[in-house]
């Protein structure tokens, strides 16, 4: 059979309606993928950053709180708390917390926090994520004859001073996680925000 001539002219039609059909499957096919990006608003709510009023919170007590799903643990630190902490150092394994991202620039200082006497961390065992309990008092403890305060876990053992950093010999591997967090006030808590989104 004899070949038909070239039709210039359907060949653009053809090409133009191929374009076309193509041009909408990209953007059907767009429109799952935008989609799966979009964050709900139960994500959204849970990567939100809460205010917590620490105003009735006493010397030497703990209040806590939720962010992420996480637990936070708030502890306004006492005058003798806070002077134990440098005596802590040569038996912890993170004593200047150089391990990053365990807390903001922000707290990476003796205290891990921005004021000294209100101490903010993430209440999960840095080992394998148990909440250690809270133990203020400077006493000797079944687990420190020495303890000056801080926090244990009892599901491997492992020690934190008031600090949220790790004692050497315990299986947890750093220091506590200090989460983002400011204050909006003097007895609010920003949990979840930078100090510099203050003004955002
Ligand atoms: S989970 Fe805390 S010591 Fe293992």
């Amino acid at each position: 059979m004899a070949e038909q001539p070239a039709d210039p002219g359907r060949r653009r039609f053809l090409t133009a309606t191929t374009a076309v059909v193509g041009g909408v499957g990209v953007a059907f096919a767009a429109v799952p993928f935008v989609s799966a990006w979009k964050p709900s608003a139960r994500a959204i709510a849970a990567g939100a950053a809460v205010t917590v009023d620490i105003s009735k919170l006493e010397a030497g007590a703990q209040q806590l709180a939720t962010w992420r799903k996480r637990p936070i643990f708030i502890i306004r630190r006492t005058p003798t708390l806070l002077e134990a902490l440098p005596g802590e150092d040569g038996r912890l394994k993170d004593p200047g917390s150089e391990v990053v991202d365990q807390q903001p620039d922000y707290a990476r200082n003796g205290y891990r926090s921005i004021k000294p006497d209100v101490l903010v961390l993430v209440g999960s065992c840095t080992h394998l994520g148990c909440a250690p309990k809270f133990h203020p008092e400077v006493q000797p403890e079944p687990w420190d004859d020495n303890w000056q305060g801080g926090f244990f876990c009892p599901c491997h053992n492992s020690k934190f001073d008031m600090a949220g950093r790790v004692y050497e010999g315990s299986p947890a591997p750093t220091n506590l996680v200090v989460p983002p967090y400011r204050f909006a006030d003097d007895s609010t808590l920003v949990i979840g925000e930078d100090p510099e989104q203050e003004a955002a």
